[in-house]
């Protein structure tokens, strides 16, 4: 079930957050303590329930401040409240085929008023739900928490641990809980790395996922929630369940990744019953596991983990062990780059590692330009993303001149990459204008320079474009650089960064469609 949780301050805007994202939830949540005192005294004086929320099934929660609510007054009138909602709605509603729950933190047991709130309930048939949060951390044992907030209350309470994640060794443990779990648990991964819970709630057999209206001005009402939309129709929430093959991103940051709309759009092409998450990941070690405890198929990779994953193949042993000749290839390409932004794993296990960004920049400039044998190229910059640019240019022939601000950064690219072929390095300045001319079939720009919010930047503005220069920028936001405009302007063919993204993006998809 995705649980839209409702966090408008009057009972009018509430129904308005319905209206907005009707369709794509399957429970309300009432956050009573984020109404106004009056509109909350309205729920119980008026009679009748509303009837945008008496059509599913719908969850009462009042929490308090120290567990990320708005309420600072009184428990004991806090839970007084609840039990006035329940006996003056709860029979009608349930007598209605209405599910109906009500949300009580397991401290409240040890309460007067929290016992009578819940047996109030229970003898109307509301369902309980038991929850504790930590905004801190995720406890060592997350599946004892559980079993205690199972025990606490009556028979068949809901348990619901909200926790946040504090990196991937967290989420390995969160995920280790809920495989234990029996279908009836509710766990809620807080924070970025906590991200996957949500997502992954069908996958991981727990009870529901909570969403919220980001639209509303106070953002997302815990952090790391998306609106019900985006987990519907994004994350195909409503298809998935226990057997739904797995696929991800792995970066630091990577929840603004353009790569889960992608990829989760392309599976629901393909009718296949799969899903793509966005995993922040800060230790890969524990990632391994979480390959292994979510039996995930295929990964991208992205910064700061390319590198490092890249030597999951290239080590002498993982070679030695090769079996085919493209296999061979493929590792012999990971190591020169030095990065690897593709994995697939097979039902017995085995990692495979790709690197689609060097074909992925090839082939829009191939359609462009189809012969590069010996054709001058100007790559600025050095990182990361130009040992992939510069490996597929030399790999098709291209003489490349490398120019960087810190030249040393270039000489030692050009230093290493000499044995592929023609390769200068130079520094970005006016002085190599000379050098660039000889260069200046293709002028790729892999910095972020241009980038937001920096989009007056532009590195290479020494250099007047003649018009006959293919001018490909890397960067994709803005989608039009202040340099892809003035070589656009000057009559130049360009590529710009998106089209860098799809290509890379639809050879992954390619090999995820092999797993
Ligand atoms: P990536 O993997 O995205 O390429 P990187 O490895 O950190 O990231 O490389 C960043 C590239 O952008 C480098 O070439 C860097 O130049 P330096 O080696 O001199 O640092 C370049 N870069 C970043 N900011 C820059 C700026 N303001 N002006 C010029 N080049 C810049």
């Amino acid at each position: 079930m995705i649980c839209f949780t409702l966090s408008a301050d009057t009972l009018h805007g509430m129904s308005t957050q319905v209206d907005r994202y009707r369709g794509h939830f399957d429970a309300l949540e009432l956050r009573l303590d984020l109404l106004r005192q009056n509109e909350r005294e309205e729920l119980l004086r008026g009679g009748t329930f509303p009837a945008w929320a008496s059509e599913i099934p719908v969850i009462l929660t009042f929490r308090r401040e120290s567990d990320g609510g708005g309420w600072n007054g009184d428990n004991t009138e806090r839970l007084n409240f609840l039990t006035a909602l329940v006996a003056e709605h709860a029979g009608h509603l349930v007598g209605e085929g209405q599910k109906v729950f009500l949300d009580l933190e397991d401290d409240v047991v040890a309460l007067d008023a929290g016992r009578k709130a819940a047996d109030t309930a229970t003898s109307y048939g509301v369902q309980i739900i038991r929850s504790r949060h930590d905004f801190e951390r995720t406890p060592e044992d997350p599946a004892a928490t559980l079993a205690e907030l199972r025990a606490c209350g009556g028979p068949g309470e809901i348990p619901k641990l909200a926790v946040h994640v504090r990196g991937s060794r967290d989420l390995v443990r969160l995920v280790r809980a809920a495989a234990l779990g029996d279908g009836r648990a509710i766990i809620v991964g807080m924070g970025p790395y906590g991200f996957p819970t949500r997502v992954l709630a069908p996958r991981l057999g727990l009870l529901l996922s909570y969403s919220s209206d980001a639209g509303q001005g106070r953002g997302p009402v815990a952090p790391g929630q998306i609106d019900p939309q985006s987990m519907a129709e994004v994350y195909r929430y409503r298809s998935a369940g226990p057997t739904t093959a797995v696929f991800g991103i792995i970066g630091n940051p990577v929840l603004h990744s353009r790569s889960p709309a992608f990829h989760n759009a392309e599976f629901g092409r393909q009718g296949r019953n799969a899903v793509y998450v966005p995993f922040p990941t800060d230790d890969l070690t524990a990632f391994r596991e979480l390959m292994e405890l979510l039996d995930i198929r295929g990964l991208s990779v992205t910064i700061p983990h390319k590198e490092m994953v890249a030597d999951w193949f290239t080590g002498a042993a993982v070679q030695a062990a090769l079996p085919a000749p493209a296999a061979a290839e493929r590792v012999s390409e990971l190591a020169a780059v030095g990065a690897c932004n593709t994995v697939t794993r097979d039902t017995r296990g085995n990692l495979f590692g790709a690197n689609t960004d060097v074909a992925g920049f090839l082939e829009p400039l191939l359609s462009r330009l189809p012969d590069l044998n010996n054709r001058g190229v100007t790559v600025v910059g050095a990182g990361g993303a130009a040992r992939a640019v510069v490996y597929g240019l030399l790999k098709a022939g291209a003489r490349v001149l490398v120019l960087n601000r810190t030249l040393h950064r270039a000489e030692s690219l050009a230093g290493e990459y000499a044995i592929l072929g023609k390769i200068t390095a130079g520094a970005l300045e006016p002085e190599s204008l000379p050098a660039v001319i000889l260069h200046n079939d293709v002028i790729v720009q892999t910095t972020s320079v241009g980038m937001k919010p920096d989009t007056d930047a532009d590195p290479l503005a020494f250099y007047t474009f003649a018009g006959t220069e293919v001018l490909y920028e890397i960067v994709y936001a803005p989608p039009r650089t202040r340099l892809l405009a003035r070589a656009e302007e000057a009559g130049c063919r360009v590529v710009g960064g998106e089209e860098m993204f799809l290509a890379q993006a639809k050879l992954q998809a390619a090999m995820f469609s092999q797993v």
